[in-house]
């Protein structure tokens, strides 16, 4: 990446034709708008693990773009010195990042053991039908994606469902229809816990790493009382772990390499930091260089 490029500036100045929108433009429009977050998020990390900022900058690309786009694995191998299988790798492996346009309002529903047994397949059926989309497909106005989850980790509100990962919680077909009206409606109803509904995109920002200002972004709250079901039942019954010192340390491994040593700290540089074959990548320590 050129210091032009990260400086924020586009190739195509005033008075070029813009040409095709291949991924190559797409990925210099997204070097454009998102240099400065990037440049912000790559500093969070020591210069020699400087991969490990790949996904908070797949975040910011579906902020912009609904979803990690072709050009937005270029974008990222540019900025981080990976080639694009790399990235591509890392985006197809996590199911947070979406290689397809994603709708505003992903919603996701949870099918595992805990929340099927209380109607969660129902659900995911009802919305398939009523919305007229499969998993991970989008309505056609763009709106929803629809996709079934595995285990949402809110089994003691089960069933339950999320729009763009807040919980909407003892969902049924009934409140999951009228939750997907209200939201191709241009409602946002509000969740079964933190602050109100924003898009995918609003999200991904989020989950980049960069504050959502609005005062009702963040709600915090007490524990359910689901959650709290089990120790109460402990307490009320004098149950506890025999011998448990919840101050216990944690003991270090015996035997065998020390972790670190392990993990490469004898080398000069980590084993998971080294530079990939193939594809020219541009090492990111010099386009931040050029960059200042
Ligand atoms: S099984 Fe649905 S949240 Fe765990």
């Amino acid at each position: 990446m050129t210091e032009t490029q990260l400086n924020g500036a586009s190739a195509s100045g005033p008075g070029n034709v813009p040409g095709p929108r291949s991924s190559l433009d797409r990925a210099e429009n997204l070097v454009e708008k998102l240099s400065e977050r990037a440049k912000e998020i790559i500093a969070r990390y020591p210069a020699d693990r400087s991969r490990s900022a790949l996904l908070p900058l797949l975040h910011l690309v579906q902020s912009e773009e609904g979803y990690v786009s072709p050009a937005g694995v270029e974008f990222c191998a540019q900025v981080l010195g990976l080639n694009k299988a790399q990235v591509g790798a890392v985006a197809s492996f996590y199911t947070m990042y979406k290689r397809r346009p994603t709708g505003d309002w992903l919603v996701s529903v949870c099918t595992n053991t805990m929340c099927n047994v209380l109607g969660g397949q129902q659900v995911y059926d009802t919305l398939s039908e009523h919305l007229g989309v499969g998993h991970d497909e989008t309505t056609p106005d763009g709106k929803v994606t629809l996709e079934h989850a595995e285990c949402l980790a809110a089994c003691d509100y089960g069933p339950v469902l999320t729009v763009n990962y807040d919980f909407f919680d003892q969902v049924d077909p009934d409140t999951a229809v009228a939750l997907v009206n209200e939201l191709r409606a241009g409602g946002r109803p509000q969740p079964a816990r933190g602050g109100r509904l924003c898009t995918l995109k609003e999200m991904s920002l989020q989950l980049a790493g960069f504050a959502d200002p609005r005062p009702e972004a963040v709600a915090d709250g007490v524990a359910g009382d689901p959650t709290l079901r089990g120790l109460r039942l402990a307490q009320q019954h004098g149950i506890s772990v025999a011998g448990f010192d919840p101050n216990t340390p944690i003991k270090a491994p015996t035997g065998g390499a020390p972790a670190a040593e392990a993990a490469g700290a004898g080398t000069s540089k980590p084993a998971s930091d080294r530079k990939p074959a193939g594809d020219a990548p541009q090492p990111q320590e010099q386009a931040l260089k050029e960059a200042k």
